[in-house]
């Protein structure tokens, strides 16, 4: 089916009371393992690129690889969502480009660093909803600032240095009109999260549950939410990597989230670990290969089962058939008439 809206995805989520993972891509072997591991399990997609995969693609090869997913897999409803936009023109050459879904990242200034005042959050967002909403085209805004900036966006603040204050969330909501709503609890970007695993002091549950009890209408949104596994750690670290012991998220924490309303749930880091172990392997035990797909069919299988496992975890395994599309227009239409 063509590109849908993330909104019609999320509203579904809701009514089944299931999560969706967004899956960052820069590359056509990421799309494949999404789109397979998609096919294996019956489950919606949401295929995310950042500012930085937009210009390692060139925009126009990530598009057409899209088009392309939405082409062979017929079956499966599918979004391209803009992850971390940081400014309005950013997200407004998404939306031109077909993107059917924007964050407009608003907790940092436009230098995607240094965190930005409530008052210009409020005001980019509120910006990007008019332009997007106009074309059907879905919002996620943040409030609150993630940690970690090892992968390149994001304050390099702890996961704990500004958590989302609920009042705030609430009036961020009511001001702007977002549809999905990134928070704070103490998760940050990128491999090293927590230096054990996560308490309740570290990765804050319980003001996530705040959050859902003054907004249980606004679809939540999990960002840093690789659970960074100790086995694909160990295939790194085996085969001549360098990662330092780390904890991510636990799987159980974020299907308690899923219980209280977030319904969007970001992972990248996960499926790079899986991409490197595997080409690790290939390079470690036959030195002699040099055709790129002995490695990269391994990489694009490892990312595939991630995927595939996550998404039955988060629930949405099963879902594909639960959706007729709503076309842009008719979505634009929607909140037109709201
Ligand atoms: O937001 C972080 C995602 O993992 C994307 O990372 O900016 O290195 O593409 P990136
Ligand atoms: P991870 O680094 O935990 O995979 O988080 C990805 C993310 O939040 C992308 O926006
Ligand atoms: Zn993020």
């Amino acid at each position: 089916m063509p590109l849908v809206s993330m909104r019609q995805l999320l509203d579904e989520a809701a009514k089944g009371g299931y999560g969706v993972g967004a899956f960052n891509v820069n590359n056509m072997e990421q799309i494949q393992a999404i789109m397979e591991a998609a096919r294996e399990t019956k489950s919606p997609a949401i295929v995310q690129a950042s500012r930085g995969a937009r210009s390692y693609s060139q925009d126009n090869f990530l598009y057409h690889l899209m088009l392309a997913a939405a082409e062979l897999y017929p079956e499966i409803p599918l979004v391209l969502h803009l992850d971390h936009g940081n400014s309005v023109e950013t997200c407004k050459s998404a939306i031109d480009l077909g993107f059917t879904s924007v964050m407009m990242d608003g907790s940092l200034n436009p230098d995607g660093k240094t965190p930005s005042t409530f008052e210009y959050n409020v005001e980019a967002t509120r910006k990007v909803v008019e332009m997007a909403h106009a074309k059907g085209v879905t919002v996620e805004g943040e409030i609150g600032v993630l940690g970690g900036i090892e992968d390149g966006h994001g304050a390099g603040l702890s996961g704990l240095s500004h958590v989302t204050d609920p009042a705030q969330a609430e009036e961020f909501v009511k001001l702007t009109g977002v549809d999905a709503l990134a928070i704070a609890i103490g998760t940050s970007h990128g491999a090293y999260k927590f230096a054990q695993k996560p308490t309740g002091e570290t990765l804050k549950m319980g003001r996530l549950i705040e959050i859902h009890e003054r907004l249980p209408h606004t679809h939540l949104v999990m960002h840093g939410s690789s659970s960074v596994p100790q086995d694909l750690q160990d295939i790194i670290n085996k085969y001549g990597g360098k990662l330092r012991p780390t904890f991510g998220v636990p799987v159980e924490e974020i299907q308690l989230g899923i219980r209280n309303g977030v319904r969007k749930v970001n992972v990248d880091t996960d499926n790079r670990l899986a991409i490197t172990g595997a080409i690790r392997k290939v390079f470690f035990e036959t030195p002699e290969k040099f055709d790129p797909r002995d490695y990269l069919k391994p990489a694009r299988e490892a990312m595939k089962k991630v995927v595939a496992q996550r998404m039955t975890q988060f629930g949405q395994a099963g879902h594909v058939g639960d959706y007729a599309q709503i076309p842009l227009a008719e979505m634009a239409r929607r909140y037109a008439a709201a």
